[in-house]
């Protein structure tokens, strides 16, 4: 099989690119080790930036998104049993982001890429990426129960966190950066109208929590929880008891409880291999850098990688110039570290680590009440939340 791009993986990295090159004409294959129905319900984001609606739109990929997604203008912060709105468009001249979730944005991506783009296997596993570092790089792959090979001019690695692409380039070309966290998240998707118009962060003693949606029947609430912690651990009524103490206000504000449909765990990392170019193998989304999912960067980011590779390799088909490739990791790592800063920021604004002092508690209080009393404060916090630019 032999193809211009290959691409590994059909996430929302993989599945965006397939389309942004399918409209610029270069042909592209993508190779996704699950099948259509795990990608199509695998809960995670929720929250695009105006960058990313902005792309999807002009990839062709935005009528659903224009019709359900719920543009939202605004979070709440919660702490000291106090509320505080931070007013996006207010702060950053007009920006706003989508609710739109990561499994809706892969359904219409995945169904467009079948109707019109060229090949995406699923059950489809990379084995090996080889011969970066050649003009004829390969993908050894799995699919249907025997080995193939995929010859390319350019393979992306848009696999994840877990995937087989960064392993790929030399031991000794990679710098890895990174910090876990003790904690993570207990996520759970319940059939209940949201019980607040927006997103609320809330800072409490006892850990934060985040009151999320899918849509105006359904709610996506998490709860910071140790480290290694079961969801079958928690009984739903447990659940909602503590959701209600994290987000307990003095002003009678009430948290609907509803049947939990869905229930799991998220271990928290911050983590980027530079560089994200090895020859003709390209780097991008989760494959290249983590961030710990508070303030929602993770599938902005991806988004931000695969456009960055589509525009330079559209501008060497073009006009020959192989600048903007050779510029790639650089590019992206810019942005990427912006958002590092940004989700470190914002976990430790708003988690309790299970080490922390009186003086760090004291310290986090004080943060917050800077971005209530400042307006330069909150800027900076609605600029990052609504997304740095991609150029
Ligand atoms: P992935 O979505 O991980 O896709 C990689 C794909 O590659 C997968 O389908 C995988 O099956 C496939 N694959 C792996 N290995 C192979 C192989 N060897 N061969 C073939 N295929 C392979 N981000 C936000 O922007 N906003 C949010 O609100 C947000 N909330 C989040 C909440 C949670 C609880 C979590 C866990 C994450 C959240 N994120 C959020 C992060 C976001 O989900 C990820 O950053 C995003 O999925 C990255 O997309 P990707 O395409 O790079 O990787
Ligand atoms: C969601 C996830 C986030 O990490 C976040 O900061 C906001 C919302 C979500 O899944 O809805």
């Amino acid at each position: 099989m032999r193809t211009t791009v290959g691409i590994i993986g059909a996430g929302p990295a993989g599945l965006l690119l397939a389309r942004l090159l399918h409209n610029a004409g270069i042909d592209s294959v993508v190779l996704e080790s699950r099948d259509r129905q795990y990608v199509e319900q695998r809960q995670r984001a929720g929250i695009l930036e105006q960058g990313t609606v902005d792309v999807l739109r002009a990839a062709g990929a935005g009528t659903r998104m224009d019709r359900e997604g719920l543009r939202h203008d605004g979070i709440e912060l919660r702490f000291d049993r106090r509320r505080y709105r931070v007013d996006f468009p207010a702060l950053t001249g007009g920006r706003s982001v989508t609710v739109y979730a990561q499994t809706e944005v892969c359904k219409d991506l995945i169904a467009l890429q079948l109707k019109e783009g060229g090949p995406l296997l699923f059950g489809a596993e990379a084995l090996a990426v080889e011969g970066a570092g050649t003009d004829r790089p390969r993908v050894r792959f799995r699919h249907q129960g025997r080995e193939d090979v995929l010859e390319c001019d350019y393979v992306v690695g848009c696999d994840g966190s877990w995937g087989v692409a960064r392993r790929a380039v030399p031991a000794e070309l990679v710098r890895v950066y990174e910090r876990t966290y003790p904690f993570g998240w207990l996520g759970v998707l319940a059939d209940v109208p949201p019980s607040h118009d927006e997103l609320v962060y809330a800072r409490h003693d006892r850990g934060f929590a985040l009151l999320s949606m899918r849509s105006t029947s359904v709610s996506r609430l998490y709860l910071q929880v140790p480290e290694g912690t079961d969801a079958g651990s928690w009984d739903d009524d447990a659940i909602w008891a503590e959701l209600e103490r994290r987000f307990e206000t003095g002003d009678g504000w009430r948290l609907e409880r509803g049947p939990i449909t869905q229930k799991s765990v998220t271990p928290m990392r911050s983590f980027v291999q530079e560089p994200m170019r090895y020859g003709r193998l390209f780097l991008a989304g989760d494959a290249a850098h983590i961030v710990p999912p508070t303030g929602a960067k993770g599938l902005n980011l991806a988004v931000g990688d695969v456009v960055t590779f589509a525009r330079a390799l559209t501008r060497l088909t073009e006009t020959g110039s192989a600048d903007l490739l050779d510029a790639y990791s650089e590019t992206c790592l810019r942005r990427v570290w912006q958002a590092e800063r940004f989700s470190y920021d914002m976990t430790t604004l708003l988690h309790r680590a299970p080490d922390a002092t009186p003086f760090e508690d004291r310290l986090q209080l004080a943060r917050l009440e800077r971005v209530t009393a400042s307006r330069a404060a909150a800027t900076d916090l609605a600029e990052a939340y609504t997304g740095f630019p991609l150029d």
